[in-house]
């Protein structure tokens, strides 16, 4: 039994003992993910040469559209704004933030009928995140820029909560996929060719039941990265654009609280991914090892962003706050 909960008044640590149990929690529109949300719709706004960006895609070929949005993506991801941003809904939210860790959010584009279904736009068939090696603690955050409906949003397939379900995740070994994957999806144009985890069941579950959320500008979705979840084919008319980041409380993840591991087998952690909320201090190695005991040089644990990209953004954050 998987429960919906509105604007829930349980604080953090209810939220979360609910969300490892399955359950899925709704916020209502709050002052600090609008901000959010506001900052990642500027950044789609200049970055697509003040067209709308909803309905870019009828009015540019599809080449096009991946040449625009393709750096739009790390600029919002890796820009100090958008992590300051984060860390205030987060406090906001009530997390403690001497004991959540934070990666860096994800803003995707789903185009609508199948304009662009690979790389930059890969709509995700039904997964788990935790096939990806993410924490059973993991926490996902879903906070769409623009309007949505229910033929824009994503889904969840809760009946699956309890139950494994064939997947290749075992054959899924995350450093390497940072190492050769996750630089390459504006390449992936036509077709997506990196190996991503995968459902095996044959026949496919196709007529799983799902459940569709739709959540407001500023309002948000939170539930388990154990949750088997899917991109809704975008059948709106408009591309959807939606931001999602990942919580962790590291006092979970030492008492070994979290979410049933059902299914997933993957090798590496993305653990290494995550920085603490208070000052952004890594996760201390520890905690890493004690999930998956292979010690690697962070560079290889964790996907790193292009220097001069990050340099280029500082500049420009020191610039807008006024500290160069
Ligand atoms: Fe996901």
């Amino acid at each position: 039994m998987t429960a919906i909960h509105y604007d829930a008044r349980c604080g953090d640590e209810g939220r979360r003992a609910q969300i490892y149990a399955g359950d899925v929690h709704v916020i209502s529109a709050r002052p600090a993910m609008h901000a959010l949300a506001d900052w990642a719709r500027e950044l789609l706004v200049a970055g697509f040469g003040d067209e709308d960006p909803e309905t870019l895609q009828h009015r540019v070929p599809v080449e096009r559209f991946v040449e625009l949005f393709a750096p739009i993506k790390p600029r919002f991801i890796h820009h100090p704004r958008t992590w300051e941003l984060l860390c205030a809904v987060v406090k906001d939210m009530g997390l403690d933030p001497r004991e959540t860790y934070l990666d860096v959010p994800r803003l995707r584009g789903v185009t609508s009928h199948g304009y662009l279904t690979s790389g930059v736009g890969y709509a995700f068939p039904m997964h788990r995140d935790t096939w990806w090696a993410a924490p059973m603690q993991q926490v996902n955050w879903w906070l769409p820029i623009f309007e949505i409906e229910s033929a824009s949003t994503m889904a969840f397939h809760p009946a699956w909560w309890n139950r494994a379900i064939e997947n290749s995740s075992g054959e899924f070994d995350y450093y390497e996929y940072n190492r050769v994957a996750r630089g390459a999806a504006a390449k992936q144009v036509k077709q997506d060719t990196r190996s991503q985890p995968r459902i095996t069941l044959d026949p496919p579950p196709v007529d799983t039941p799902s459940v569709r959320l739709v959540a407001p500008v500023g309002g948000a979705i939170l539930f388990s990265g154990q949750q088997l979840h899917s991109t809704v084919p975008n059948e709106s008319g408009r591309t959807r654009f939606s931001i999602d980041f990942r919580t962790i409380n590291i006092a979970d993840v030492r008492a070994g609280r979290g979410a049933p591991n059902m299914d997933s087998a993957p090798a590496g952690t993305s653990l290494r991914d995550f920085r603490r909320v208070s000052d952004k201090a890594p996760m201390p190695e520890e905690i890493a090892l004690s999930v998956d005991p292979r010690r690697i040089p962070f560079e290889e644990a964790v996907f790193q962003p292009p220097a001069s990209l990050l340099a280029e953004l500082a500049a420009e954050n020191a610039e807008r706050t006024g500290a160069a």
